[in-house]
């Protein structure tokens, strides 16, 4: 893809597809309630076909329509062993979600990915499912799993590491485990998997203890079905919003999207750094909290985040580094640690990036620190984005603000986000 400088800003009305996390959710958690549910604006990209197909193979019944899907669930242990290896594609969430709902399940089978998701890390999942009882064989830590179903023991499990895919993946481990699991996350993370399971009427309590959470969990109890109207994506949403604040004469607005206090760390540092945004129009939709987003042009000031924020905002990094290059003073986010284990090593990429874009960083002890008063022009860059759909979509929004870069493998934007490219033209952005 090639990018070249926004004319009139970005403007009007946008599209954002359905938010990919709970996108997931809304296709494992009907799976395996008691009746049929109907699931209106999930986001249909490479990611959640993943485990959509998942299900299918386990001879779960799914009906694509244009706008919607319907799922026809028939249980907790209705799943059936597939007939060949479960592929997963790029999706980290679709394996640490399913190995641990496939732990506890009366079948074994084996799940494999492209060679990015196949170079990440899986003991963070099965090694606290191994505490529960769960018998797991990895590839030096890696996949393919080789998991074979039994029945766990409900426990009591510390996840140290931030990471809601964890936390996911246990909750459904514990939901077919006869018993009271207690799942503590010691920092919260995005609760997407707790607010489903309540609303489909599991035996599940959260009790916060500062930034920290314990969830109780009392398995082998049926789900009741729910239809699910999925609230657009903040993470998507995101390459707009910025957009919109980095080039003159922008105006714009986001419909319905996702605002959960869990994830809205993107929106405070984008407060933080003076930008022009109105949240309207608050609701509750499926549990979740939404809202529309305006966007106007605003002159950004650097920031600095501590750690503790990168847990409500770890997907948005690489698009926050290019609100923080265009600013007018220097932005330090620190603590960043997991951004090396996204789908690609995220902090290498924005900083490599960056600087063959002319923009000045530095890392230093997995921080980031970005000064502007040290950017200089380069025409033409390439940039490398290692298969990553948010690295790439991120240098499409720094090319609409600088001119043109040369963005390879931009074919990795379906993972998430399918419509970018013309969703972005439309709102007066220029990709070729
Ligand atoms: C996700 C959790 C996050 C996030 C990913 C989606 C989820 O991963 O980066 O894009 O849907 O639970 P971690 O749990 O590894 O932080």
């Amino acid at each position: 893809m090639i990018t070249e400088k926004v004319k009139n800003g970005i403007n009007g009305l946008i599209k954002i597809p359905g938010d990919k996390s709970i996108s997931h959710r809304s296709v494992i958690i009907p799976s395996i309630s008691n009746g049929i549910c109907e699931i209106s604006n999930i986001l249909k990209s490479d990611d959640v076909l993943r485990t959509i197909n998942a299900f299918k193979e386990m001879g779960i019944e799914i009906k694509e329509e244009k706008e919607k899907v319907i799922i026809y669930g028939n249980g907790l242990t209705s799943l059936r062993k597939p007939s060949k290896e479960l592929y997963l594609g790029n999706s980290g969430t679709s394996a640490r979600l399913l190995t641990g709902l496939l732990s506890s399940q009366n079948f074994d089978c084996i799940l494999t990915g492209d060679k990015s998701l196949s170079s990440r890390p899986m003991k963070r999942i099965t090694d606290p499912l191994t505490k529960m009882g769960a018998q797991i064989k990895t590839n030096g830590g890696k996949l393919p799993l080789n998991i074979k179903g039994i029945n766990l023991q409900n426990s009591k499990i510390n996840i140290e590491i931030p990471s809601a895919q964890i936390k996911s993946g246990l909750l459904l481990a514990a939901l077919n485990t006869e018993g009271k699991s207690y799942i503590n996350e010691q920092h919260i993370t995005r609760n997407h998997t707790e607010i489903m399971l309540e609303t489909f009427g599991a035996d599940i309590e959260t009790k916060k203890k500062g930034s920290s959470s314990e969830i109780i969990i009392n398995g082998k109890k049926n789900l009741t079905p729910q239809n699910i109207d999925v609230p657009s994506d903040l993470s998507s949403s995101a390459f707009f919003i910025v957009a919109g604040l980095i080039n003159k004469n922008s105006n714009m607005t986001l419909k319905n999207i996702n605002i959960n206090p869990t994830r809205n760390g993107l929106l405070i540092a984008l407060d933080k750094m003076g930008a022009n945004i109105k949240i309207l129009n608050q609701k509750i939709r499926a549990g979740e909290v939404v809202a529309d987003i305006n966007v106007k042009s605003s002159e950004l000031s650097g920031c600095e985040l501590d750690k503790d924020i990168a847990k409500l905002m770890i997907d948005e990094y690489p698009i926050l580094s290019i609100a923080a290059s265009q600013a007018i003073s220097p932005s330090h986010f620190k603590g960043l640690d997991e951004l090396r284990v996204k789908e690609s090593d995220r902090l290498e990429l924005i900083h490599h990036n960056l600087q063959k874009c002319g923009c000045y960083s530095e890392i230093s002890n997995n921080n980031l620190f970005i000064d502007p008063s040290k950017n200089k022009e380069i025409i033409n860059p390439e940039i490398r984005t290692d298969f990553d759909h948010r690295i790439a979509m991120s240098f499409a929004v720094l090319g609409s603000k600088i001119g043109k870069l040369n963005i390879n493998e931009s074919d990795s934007i379906s993972t998430s986000f399918p419509n970018f490219k013309d969703e972005f033209n439309k709102a007066g952005g220029n990709l070729i």
